[in-house]
């Protein structure tokens, strides 16, 4: 069944498994300013390699939809301005060619945002301690404005090419903060009950569709469960349940990508949590609505637990991350029945994202024959226009690895 066709609103899909949406630091810097920078060649290569290995669609993103959400971490893409159409294109065409389709993660940060790096106040829904810096309270205008951004975003996005939009309502980010009570302390029209609370979301995404019209999928990905158990205040499954309902019901969205956690390690958990632990969440959501198609994620890692998933009638759609990280051509592998020839993935978290300033992404995974986690081999791409020798390079994979105690060794697969 997981290669079996899905419509998600105007599109079809080719099978079931979306490579979901994961930050590489793969942008384009600015000519003028550096951060935040653009999507375009270089991860729209990343991203083809993907389609070419057989996914149905890639998710790009996150893309920041304003300047005061635009700094988190290195390497920033900047979803507002026009200059990112021509890069967009870029993008799009590379992953078209190879019989995918392109969606684009909208992102606002809200509170989960560098304010001392922008030198803008971050904001939120209300001055919640939970991140590094507390947030200004949105009022009025900055709630038009964010919603004004979305748009902007996604006119640019379909400007560009996009098959469809993502706009992101989970993870801890600026929609999540607002639906969840663990960050929403508001008596206005926009806290208090889950229909308020989701207000904010739904009128992102109602302006969102408007403007692409109906030939653009409009998604979302939406918090499963805060998972805030022990008395804490935060959504719990059936919460995320009824929002899922709700969104149905609004006739507004396509799909619904539904994750679990609140945000950093908890979001792509490692080798304590166990694979699949997420799509009790998607299942919840998948039993709330009546047709809209339902994507799960989280350590799904290898075909024989992806179609359990869709033959158990959990989900509709797969959303693998780490795994395609560590092989882009698992979709062909699975469907030839070629599972052991799968470059393994532990999922460990090891290196996903590289600290060296010329390393933009780097994937810890195990080699087809190897146990979980054994040998693991560094996928590393270098940043454009970064001096940096093999030998450095080597040296950093090396350091890094070495704090882990088993033995590791690694290869360098490619430089973009
Ligand atoms: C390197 C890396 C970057 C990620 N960046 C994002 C991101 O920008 N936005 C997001 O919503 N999730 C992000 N995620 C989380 C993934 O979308 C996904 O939920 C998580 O990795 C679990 O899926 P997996 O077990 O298939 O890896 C990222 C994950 C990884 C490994």
């Amino acid at each position: 069944m997981l290669f079996q066709p899905l419509k998600v609103g105007p599109l079809e899909l080719r099978n079931r498994v979306i490579c979901g949406a994961h930050f590489t630091m793969f942008t384009e810097p600015n000519p003028v300013w550096g951060e935040p920078g653009f999507y375009g060649r270089r991860y729209g290569r990343y991203l083809a390699d993907r389609a070419r290995g057989g996914v149905a669609a890639v998710i790009a993103g996150k893309t920041a939809v304003a300047p005061n959400t635009a700094y988190k971490m290195p390497n920033n893409a900047n979803g507002w301005d026009e200059a990112c159409i021509p890069h967009y294109e870029e993008l799009t065409s590379q992953v078209h060619e190879h019989g995918a389709l392109a969606f684009l993660r909208l992102t606002h940060s809200g509170a989960m945002m560098l304010g001392n790096w922008s030198k803008q106040v971050a904001v939120g829904p209300s001055p919640s301690p939970d991140y590094f810096e507390t947030p200004r309270e949105m009022d009025d205008g900055d709630i038009r404005a964010a919603i004004d951004a979305h748009v902007t975003c996604a006119v640019n996005a379909k400007k560009g090419g996009f098959d469809g939009i993502e706009i992101q309502s989970a993870h801890g980010y600026l929609l999540h903060q607002f639906l969840s009570p663990k960050f929403n302390y508001r008596t206005d029209e926009y806290g208090g009950s889950i229909e308020n609370r989701m207000r904010f979301g739904m009128q992102i995404v109602d302006a969102a569709r408007e403007a692409v019209g109906d030939t653009v999928a409009v998604g979302i990905r939406l918090t499963g469960d805060d998972e805030q158990s022990q008395g804490l205040s935060g959504l719990t499954a059936g919460d995320c349940a009824e929002v899922a309902a709700a969104y149905e019901q609004s006739g507004l969205v396509d799909f619904l990508n539904v994750s679990v956690g609140i945000g950093g390690v908890g979001i792509m958990r490692t080798n304590y949590a166990p694979h699949l632990f997420g799509v009790y969440a998607a299942h919840k959501v998948r039993e709330a609505v009546r047709d809209t198609p339902v994507f799960t994620v989280h350590r799904i890692l290898m075909p024989d637990e992806a179609e359990g998933i869709i033959e158990r009638g959990e989900a509709d759609g797969i959303t693998l991350v780490r795994a395609l990280i560590a092989d882009p051509e698992w979709v062909n592998k699975a469907r030839e029945g070629r599972d052991d020839e799968i470059r393994r993935c532990p999922a460990e978290v090891e290196a996903c994202i590289a600290s060296h300033p010329a390393v933009a992404a780097c994937a810890v995974v195990g080699t087809a024959d190897a146990k979980w986690g054994e040998i693991v081999v560094a996928h590393v791409v270098t940043r454009d226009g970064v001096d940096v020798t093999p030998d450095e390079l080597d040296r950093h994979c090396r350091e890094r690895l070495a704090a882990y105690k088993r033995p590791r060794q690694f290869e360098f697969v490619e430089r973009l």
